[in-house]
Formats: C-alpha cells, sequence, structure tokens
C-alpha cells in the first residue's frame, strides 16, 4: 500500500489553545480516511494545515518521500491536494463557471496574447456540474442557488483539479439523501482511481457506507484509528468521540394532536409565498409543543420560515400570537412580537463576523430593546455579557473566553453561538431551521434538552430537520411538506420514518 500522505507529530497552537496536539496520521491511496470528534476538536485545523492555509507550531509532513515543516496553499496544490472546506467557500457574486476556476482561470494564445479560454471554461464546468447532479447552467450566478446548490458547487471546484488527495470537510451537511449518494457513488469513483480521500462528517451513520478507516479527535489529541470493518456499531464511535456512552432522552412525551385542549399560542393561516413555494399553508401551535417540519430539501419549509418571520415575501395570510392576529412585515416586527428564527444557511445569515462572541449572543435582545429599528438604543455591556456566560455554560461552547471573536471559533461552535443569540432572545415562539446541522452528537442532545425546556416553560417550538430520526425523538407531532403544501399531520404515536418517506415523496 502507498502512502500518499503522513503528517507526524503535528502540533498548532493558537493564541490560549492548543487545537492540535501531537498528532500523526496518514492517507494511503485508494482509501477513504474518515475523520470525527466533537465540535472544536482540531478537524478542520488539521486540514487547514494540509491545504497549507496554517502553518503547524511543531512537526512533519511527508508527502511523495519529501518532508515538509508546513505547506502553502499554491505548494499543496502543485502536490495533488484539493480541499472542500466546511464553510462553503464560493462566492455569490460570481457565476458558477467563474467560481470553479477562481485563481486559475485557462488561457489560450488569441494572435500571441492570452486571453481566458471561455469555451473550455464552460463545458469543462457543464462537464462537472452533471458530474454532481446539479441542474444549473454554468453561467448562473451563484448567488441565486439553494445552500445545498452551493455545497454542490462547492464540490465540483475540488474535482476540477487533477487531485491526488481530496479532502471534505462536511461535505453532505446540508445535501439532501438522493445528493448524498450520488457524492458516494462519485467518491467510490475516485478511490478506485487510487485517489485518497478524508472524509470528515458528524452524520455518523454516513461514515460507515463510505470510509475505509476512522480517526477519532477529542480536544486536539488523538484519541485512536479503526479499521470500519472491525467497528462493530456507531455506539463504539460515539464513546470514542465523547468518552462516554450517550443515551438519547429526549423522546416527545406528549401524545399531541392539533384538537388538544392545551392553550394555541401560534397560529399560521393560508400563508403562500409569491413564488408558490409555499401554498395556502395552514397550521397551529400549542403551548408545551415541539412541532416538527418534516420534507425533503427543497420542499418549501424554509421558505415558509421565512415568510412567517418576515424574511421573505409573503402573497398572503395571516400570523396569530396567543389568539391575536400580529402584522409581521420584516424580521424587526418578527422580533418585536416574540418570534426568533435560527436560520439553515447561519453561515451567511446567522451571524456578525468579526464581533466578539458576546456581542453575537446578545445581538437580538439588544435588538428588542432599541428604537428605530436597533439605530439606536442603549447597550447594557453587563447583562450582555451574563447573557453570553450563561450560553457558553448551556450548549458548552469551546471557546478561550466570550471575548474571543466569533470568527476563531471551530464550524460547530460558531453554530453553537448562534443558537445561543436566540434562545435568549426570550421570544415566545422559536423557528428552528435545521438547528443541529454541523452539531456533534453529545451537543445534539443538550440541543435536545434545551428544546424540551423550553415548551416546559410555555414557549412553542417549531423544527424544521432532514434527519428523520432527529424529528421522531424530539417532536411531538410531526407535519409532513411536500412541493409546498402539507401532505401529513402525523402525532409522535403515529409517526414513523416510512410514513414521513411516503408522505413527503
Ligand atoms: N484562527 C483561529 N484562531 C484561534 N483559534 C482557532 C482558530 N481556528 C481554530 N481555532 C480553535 O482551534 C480548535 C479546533 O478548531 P477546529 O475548527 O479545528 O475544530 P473542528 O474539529 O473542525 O470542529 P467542528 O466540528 O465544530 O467544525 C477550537 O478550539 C478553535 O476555537
Ligand atoms: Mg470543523
Amino acid at each position: 500500500m502507498t502512502k500518499l500522505i503522513e503528517v507526524q507529530h503535528i502540533t498548532k497552537e493558537f493564541p490560549g489553545v492548543t487545537a492540535l496536539d501531537d498528532i500523526s496520521f496518514d492517507l494511503n491511496e485508494g482509501e477513504v480516511h474518515v475523520l470525527v470528534g466533537e465540535n472544536g476538536a482540531g478537524k478542520s485545523t488539521l486540514m487547514k494545515i494540509l491545504s497549507g492555509v496554517y502553518t503547524p507550531t511543531g512537526g512533519n509532513i511527508i508527502i511523495d518521500g519529501n518532508s515538509y515543516s508546513h505547506l502553502n496553499p499554491t505548494l499543496s496544490q502543485e502536490l495533488g491536494i484539493s480541499i472542500i472546506y466546511q464553510e462553503l467557500s464560493v462566492i455569490n457574486e460570481l457565476s458558477i463557471a467563474e467560481n470553479l476556476f477562481i485563481g486559475r482561470l485557462p488561457t489560450k494564445q488569441v494572435v500571441g496574447v492570452p486571453v481566458v479560454d471561455w469555451k473550455f471554461i464552460n463545458g469543462k464546468a457543464a462537464e462537472m456540474l452533471k458530474m454532481v447532479g446539479l441542474k444549473k447552467n454554468p453561467s448562473t450566478v451563484v448567488e441565486e442557488l439553494s445552500i445545498s446548490e452551493k455545497q454542490l458547487v462547492e464540490i465540483a471546484k475540488a474535482l476540477v483539479m487533477e487531485t491526488r488527495i481530496l479532502i471534505m470537510d462536511e461535505p453532505t451537511s446540508s445535501l439532501t439523501p438522493e445528493e448524498i449518494q450520488r457524492l458516494f457513488k462519485i467518491i467510490r469513483n475516485l478511490r478506485s482511481k487510487g485517489v485518497g480521500i478524508i472524509y470528515i462528517s458528524h452524520k455518523l451513520d454516513e461514515i460507515n457506507q463510505i470510509g475505509d478507516r476512522v480517526t477519532v479527535l477529542k480536544d486536539g489529541g488523538l484519541v485512536g484509528s479503526k479499521k470500519l470493518s472491525e467497528v462493530q456499531s456507531k455506539e463504539e464511535i460515539v464513546v470514542m468521540m465523547v468518552g462516554r456512552e450517550l443515551k438519547d432522552k429526549y423522546f416527545s412525551t406528549r401524545q399531541s394532536s392539533e384538537d388538544r385542549e392545551d392553550e394555541i399560542i401560534f397560529e399560521a393561516r393560508n400563508i403562500s409565498t409569491p413564488d408558490q413555494k409555499v401554498k395556502d399553508v395552514s397550521f397551529k401551535l400549542h403551548k408545551h409543543e415541539i412541532l416538527g417540519f418534516a420534507g425533503l430539501m427543497g420542499a418549501g419549509r424554509t421558505e415558509l420560515m421565512n415568510a412567517i418571520f418576515g424574511a421573505g415575501k409573503k402573497e398572503s395570510g395571516s400570523i396569530y400570537l396567543n389568539g391575536e392576529e400580529v402584522q409581521i412585515n420584516d424580521t424587526y416586527d418578527a422580533v418585536k412580537k416574540g418570534l426568533a428564527l435560527l436560520t439553515e444557511n447561519r453561515r451567511e445569515t446567522g451571524f456578525f463576523h468579526n464581533f466578539e462572541i458576546f456581542k453575537n449572543v446578545s445581538a437580538v435582545e439588544n435588538l428588542k430593546h432599541s428604537k428605530l429599528k436597533g439605530a439606536t438604543g442603549l447597550i447594557n455591556t453587563n447583562s450582555e455579557k451574563q447573557m453570553a456566560e450563561q450560553q457558553k455554560e448551556a450548549l458548552a461552547i469551546k471557546c478561550t473566553s466570550i471575548f474571543q471573536n466569533i470568527t476563531e471559533l471551530s464550524g460547530g461552535n460558531q453554530q453553537k453561538v448562534i443558537i445561543g443569540k436566540w434562545l435568549c432572545a426570550n421570544a415566545e415562539v422559536i423557528l428552528f431551521d435545521e438547528p443541529t446541522r454541523g452539531i456533534d452528537v453529545g451537543s445534539k442532545s443538550e440541543i435536545y434538552k434545551i428544546m424540551r425546556q423550553l415548551v416546559d416553560d410555555g414557549k412553542g417550538v417549531i423544527m424544521v430537520s432532514s434527519e428523520l430520526p432527529e424529528l421522531l425523538s424530539v417532536c411531538d407531532r410531526i407535519l409532513v411538506f411536500r412541493k409546498g403544501e402539507i401532505s401529513a399531520r402525523l402525532t409522535s404515536a403515529e409517526a414513523t420514518e416510512e410514513k414521513i418517506i411516503l408522505a413527503a415523496t
């Protein structure tokens, strides 16, 4: 077996944090090596050392018999390393084709002058899009794409180059099951050609479908490596990751139905959006209830949440809070009236880049108490800090302090900060759109526990999720969405994976 890459005793220090501590790791030709670990374990940092973005504090990287103390992005590319970053790096303002070739636009000679070879670029881009299953014209501007489509562009971008070592940092976090299967086909095909793949995921169910070997990191240290053929169960990996067994105790207890007696705290009537992604949708949410929205990606659930929250256009429909109709024209109205929305695309719409954690956590609460839609208003820094400390504790946010800049946190910990922001906004009804995307297994159950606590305290919780096991174990009632309409309404007693899939397709 030929080793494509070997890292020896790699250490990486950031101010106040040892992100990696004496890590050794290797990748063979034609191997899928899965890398797992809790949020902040050091996975992305290790990958960024291989893509040349970070310089390690100590250790070596061996490629083709040469030893390097560090790489840089150009060298890494020349050595045949491609990376799909966890935080999508596509540029919204450019076309798909431009994104695929950014920084390396192929040229041709026209009367002795090099000009960009658009014919080649568009042809190659079309081929790549077909491969990843994205039915779009290469000239489409990326801004117009949904989050899952952007993720496909990110994947296509890594495939354009001749790659020997392909790094995928959570490539499937917002893909549909169908898209995931297509990606696995691409991975198997690359593997058969000898490409080595490092695959990072929090979806533990998918790793034994695709991986040959798994390595677990914890708090920057190496826990161990195993052949996946020798791993008996998912729980074995969870124990390595978390250091203990997890028991899911947050099964819904209430067998609710829409005509239950509990007071209705929220109601949406006849909601439609101008693009007809949501068609005349009505539903009620009771006090003490977690209501789930199931459905395929693209079914219109996010559009419904956005329309309710004033973040997207509503063509018709009305919204009632505690029995009274409320006018919500924009997100500011929504926040003032007591709604909260945790968006699915958190990296773009979820946080204030380059701000400290505590500023991010308190942002909504501050907005609520300020005048002129946030243009003025007193900010009480002490209570801000208190709120942030509370959320840091509750969600186990891994950071050096609440004064750390959010951009320095690991992907999953950034998500937790945004969840914390909405939790302390003290909203009556909270809409969670894919709340556990990118979150590690241990923290997931913490988030479920918090949701249950919220409804026990009399709030209403709506959860959109593409993960059926999560919906089934957390929600009291599940509405299934199909093509902009509710196709089934199930109580937790009635709901099964089969019934939901049937109603969703
Ligand atoms: N640029 C940076 N400056 C300071 N600290 C950083 C920086 N990048 C990462 N860290 C810290 O290094 C640690 C490891 O982060 P990393 O992003 O590698 O985690 P991860 O395993 O990828 O987690 P996740 O599953 O949440 O993506 C974290 O404590 C993080 O806060
Ligand atoms: Mg990461």
